[in-house]
């Protein structure tokens, strides 16, 4: 068997027209596109889809408990219809019939069980991205919900936990074409003590859609295999480029929710406040900021300000070059809603002190990760693989060990040509350092993360530490790239 870079490989790309490990599983589209291949059936798409209506709120996941500091609630994944495209059905996979799925609101402290029935035709699991809760009540691939089956999720909120969750499936093997069909939904924590009470909150979802000509939703083809998916679409809480009324100073919580894309985001031009990452709020706030890069499920709290008079700004995603490899379109800047600031706008002063981050300490082991793509071509068959430490994922293997409660030191380095967001379950961490180009930066701030980005040729050392025994997962945040490998396990006891 021989190995290339895959950088080496993507000119072969054109020609491959044999069939990969995954095809053989029966999860590959039947048919395949080459990379990059846009055609001028996606503008007329695009035309197609309404957009520039009033921004949409995610619908709340309603509290069955009467019991304060319990929240109790039914979540359903199965398919349903909706209506994209006007006067054309398309089949989406959704939580309780929306997408989004349903925002789930609780607070620290709060003891939750979130009853959940499967009714897709594969096994999934709900997960519970960057929540501080037993690997047991996680949604592991190794704890699959059949078809039809029910399970409750149960855990409770430590203290201190407040922050810009969300949740997806996690199943082995499907979570990327789960959550590209539709599944995932934001959960907030709120805090006890919030700083921000008397601003007006807006929570923007954004994910991303590929529809075929005919309005279904596409499946990956080699390209989207390869660098991520990257639809037609990118939407903000189900809708195109919808409206924003901004009547006064507002907190923002923006997720990332697409499969791989890098939202460079700005409000073209009209500076902003950073106040929040993953796992809640900064110590203190970010003033005047033009952009901020929102990596694959990365999530930000932002304080937007109206303009000095009425007016209309936009919100925009730039380009972002992450590597993406062959023939690929340019990228172009994205809209992906508009704002308008109302003439009865007020500003509204936020604290310089948000809250302490007590900062991990002195790192009493330390472990090595490494992100590498291959490109194989064994018995005729070409295969990519997306790799942490020179190995694909395999969920009966355990790649690390950890003690509980230990902080650790993680360096995670980049070795491939794309950049890849890495991703660890059950806890937040605190990024340390950057080695990049052969200089040395410090961490800007002190910040919880549970998911940061690694450029291609970058070095990150983090400071994390697990709370809970049993095994974790952590990987690449491109779905494709989990499904295909870059994922390991780490056994905490
Ligand atoms: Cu967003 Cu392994 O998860
Ligand atoms: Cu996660
Ligand atoms: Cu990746």
């Amino acid at each position: 068997m021989t190995r290339y870079s895959i950088q080496s490989m993507t000119i072969l790309l054109s020609t491959i027209i044999s069939t990969s490990h995954l095809y053989a599983e029966g999860m590959m589209p039947q048919m395949m596109q080459m990379p990059g291949m846009q055609t001028s059936d996606d503008e007329t798409l695009m035309n197609k889809m309404p957009h520039g209506e009033k921004l949409k709120e995610i619908p709340l996941l309603k509290n069955q408990s009467q019991q304060p500091g319990v929240f109790k609630a039914d979540l359903v994944a199965a398919p349903v219809q909706v209506e994209f495209l006007p006067g054309v059905k398309t089949t989406a996979w959704a939580y309780n019939g929306t997408l989004p799925g349903s925002m789930i609101e609780v607070t620290e402290g709060d003891k939750v069980e979130i009853n959940f029935t499967n009714k897709l035709e594969q096994p999934t699991t709900i997960h519970w991205h960057g929540l501080p809760i037993p690997p047991e009540q996680d949604g592991n691939p190794m704890d699959p919900i059949q078809p039809q089956q029910t399970h409750a999720y149960q855990f409770t909120l430590p203290n201190d936990s407040a922050g810009t969750y969300w949740y997806h499936p996690h199943p082995h093997k499907y979570t990327a074409e789960q959550v590209y069909k539709g599944l995932a939904g934001p959960l907030i924590i709120k805090p006890k003590n919030d700083p921000f009470n008397d601003i007006p909150e807006r929570d923007l979802m954004i994910s991303d859609l590929k529809l075929t000509s005919d309005g279904a939703i596409a499946d990956n083809d080699m390209n989207d295999w390869m660098n991520g998916r990257e639809g037609q679409f990118v939407l903000v809480n189900g809708q195109l480029q919808p409206v924003i009324d901004l009547k006064g100073t507002e907190h923002w919580r923006i997720w990332n929710a697409t499969s791989a894309r890098y939202l460079a985001l700005t409000l073209s031009g009209h500076k902003f406040t950073q106040v929040g990452t993953d796992g809640g709020l900064l110590e203190k706030p970010l003033r005047d900021l033009q952009k901020i890069i929102l990596a694959p499920a990365e999530r930000i709290e932002i304080i937007v300000d109206p303009l000095d008079k009425p007016g209309t700004v936009s919100l925009l995603a730039e380009p972002y070059k992450r590597g993406k490899m062959g023939n690929v379109q340019p990228d172009k800047t994205i809209n992906l809603a508009t704002v308008n600031s109302l003439s009865s706008g007020k500003a509204v002063a936020i604290p310089e002190q948000l809250r302490t981050i007590t900062p991990l300490g002195e790192a009493k082991s330390a472990k090595r990760i490494e992100f590498t793509e291959t490109m194989s071509m064994a018995n005729g068959h070409h295969s990519m693989a997306f790799l942490i430490n020179g190995k694909s994922f395999d969920m009966d293997r355990i790649d690390m060990i950890s003690r509980l409660h230990e902080v650790e030191i993680w360096e995670i380095i980049n070795k491939s040509d794309m950049d890849h967001p890495f991703h660890i379950h059950g806890t937040q961490f605190q990024v340390v350092d950057s080695v990049f180009k052969n200089a040395k930066t410090s961490a800007p701030y002190l910040a919880w993360k549970d998911t940061v980005n690694v450029r291609s040729g970058e070095t990150l050392h983090i400071k994390v530490r697990q709370d809970f025994p049993g095994v974790r997962m952590f990987h690449c945040h491109i779905l494709e790239h989990e499904v295909q490998g870059m994922m390991a396990t780490q056994m905490v006891k």
